[in-house]
């Protein structure tokens, strides 16, 4: 099938040189990404001043024309902010737009910009810079949500209901401590990302499409500049790499993992059969036939988009498994999944937040749920290890109490002292007297139990770790290492 006749002829692409017909307009459609790659303009024109300034100072431009090229690509900045830039599909990316609008305002100078750079060096540069900004932003996401949780965790040091293990209840915690065991979770994510950034710290420019340059470029001004530490060090493993996309995509989709099991507890608990929480009117949705429906879509959502995350990191690593060395087109595949699960963990990190600000803790439910005597059965048990009874013995003991109430179908606290010793003479008292919900919590006093001193001074530490990783994220940005 021959080109359809108005197709732009390849010379006015910038690669057009060589080609003496035109891009199918199908093949233009296929290959084209500006429809999605137009989210790092940005980056892309942070880049190029870069690379503009840098030129210059080796002398390849004159200061002239870095001037004339620093005022088109301010020019071209504004466009894209104020949304009037002509975006266009047969300029195939973002490098080939914004270069074309260059040589639209400034004319031939504009060709100067792209000495000794390479496309591949370009989107390794713009992919670097995005992911840089985006990690710290997640990061932010993260701090915002740990810090709601803080919040309603330190309103719930008092409010006691079971934990659960196999879903079923097992021993009774502070509401609090359940809490801050989404923060412990949600803060080693933000330290996967700390540590997946810090890995961002050498500068791609300069190596050209796979073997770095003849000409004289000067990659640490360039790597200076953009706020890296030093240059790359291998031009191939530059053009080729995309780990780093893939830290951060495996960083996000544990953390929506995460998120996805914190917002399951939010659908279970604002059932009927639970009705430990509602959430709020603006954190719900009703239903079209029902009226009396309230719906969890919020954390269901979430739980949904998890999904998403997941998919898109095992998407790029498909798509990275069998490349050879150096740079295949194929890579432009990293984008569309990348954007994806930045835009995913942003907005669930968000609504996650405002929902558990806005939730309703039923304090008498979770305290009702938790009165069960029977989540104290391992108390019982260790009463008796206190008694020196070895504890598989003391397990077997309690099991056979367990078994007994069960089947008379009785209240376990209703065992007198008798009874208990019955079971085993080392009992001191009446069920009732043995078994103490406060005193249960109180003794589990260990580290990382949910004793109120335990859940109090973790509460301050993590207060006091949010607060210094808030001023690290600010001090991150004010320096500038951060693509503004
Ligand atoms: N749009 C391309 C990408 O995302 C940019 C690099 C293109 N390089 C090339 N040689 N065609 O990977």
């Amino acid at each position: 099938m021959s080109p359809k006749s108005g197709n732009k002829a390849p010379a006015s692409k910038p690669w057009g040189g060589r080609f003496s017909e035109a891009t199918d307009p199908a093949v233009e459609r296929f290959s084209a990404s500006i429809h999605f790659d137009r989210l790092l303009a940005r980056h892309d024109i942070h880049g190029s001043k870069a690379q503009a300034h840098m030129l210059g100072e080796v002398g390849l431009i004159s200061p002239q024309e870095v001037e004339a090229l620093i005022g088109g690509l301010d020019r071209i900045a504004e466009e894209i902010a104020e949304g009037s830039f002509p975006f266009d599909a047969a300029l195939e990316d973002i490098h080939m737009n914004i270069e074309s609008r260059l040589r639209a305002h400034l004319g031939p100078v504009a060709g100067k910009l792209h000495t000794g750079r390479s496309r591949n060096d370009q989107i390794a540069t713009d992919l670097a810079l995005f992911l840089r900004d985006v990690s710290l932003e997640t990061q932010r996401g993260l701090l915002a949500l740990r810090g709601v949780l803080l919040e309603r965790a330190r309103e719930n040091i008092e409010t006691i209901l079971p934990g659960y293990t196999h879903l079923q209840r097992a021993q009774p915690v502070r509401l609090a401590h359940h809490w801050l065991a989404h923060i412990e979770t949600l803060g080693r994510d933000a330290s996967r990302l700390r540590d997946a950034r810090a890995r961002i710290d050498r500068c791609p420019l300069g190596a050209g499409a796979m073997a770095g340059s003849t000409l004289p470029l000067d990659r640490e001004h360039s790597a200076m500049a953009l706020g890296f530490d030093a240059p790359t060090r291998n031009s191939m493993d530059t053009v080729a790499s995309r780990d780093f996309a893939l830290e951060y995509m495996a960083v996000a989709a544990i953390s929506m993992v995460h998120l996805s099991r914190l917002a399951e507890e939010l659908v279970l608990w604002s059932s009927a059969e639970f009705g430990f929480v509602e959430l709020a009117d603006a954190y719900s949705t009703g239903s079209s036939l029902m009226p009396q429906k309230k719906n969890p879509d919020v954390p269901e959502i979430v739980r949904g988009k998890s999904g998403r995350a997941i998919g898109n990191l095992v998407t790029l690593l498909t798509v990275l498994k069998g490349l050879p060395l150096t740079y295949n087109r194929d890579l432009q595949e990293d984008k569309e999944p990348l954007f994806d699960t930045v835009e995913t963990l942003r907005n669930s990190l968000e609504v996650m937040a405002g929902a558990i600000a806005t939730l309703d803790v039923k304090r008498e439910r979770m305290r009702e749920a938790a009165a069960d005597p029977m989540l104290l059965a391992t108390d019982l048990a260790e009463i008796l290890v206190r008694a020196e009874v070895p504890f598989r013995d003391a397990h077997e003991v309690v099991g056979r109490i367990i078994g007994h109430v069960t089947r008379k179908q009785i209240d376990l606290r209703s065992l007198s002292h008798a009874d208990m010793q019955s079971f085993h003479e080392a009992f001191e008292a009446g069920a009732d007297e043995l078994l103490d919900l406060e005193r249960s919590l109180e003794s589990r006093s260990l580290a990382g139990g949910t004793a109120r001193v335990r859940v109090e001074a973790v509460l301050d530490e993590i207060e006091a770790e949010l607060s210094a990783e808030r001023s690290e994220i600010e001090a991150l940005e004010a320096s500038g290492a951060v693509a503004t």
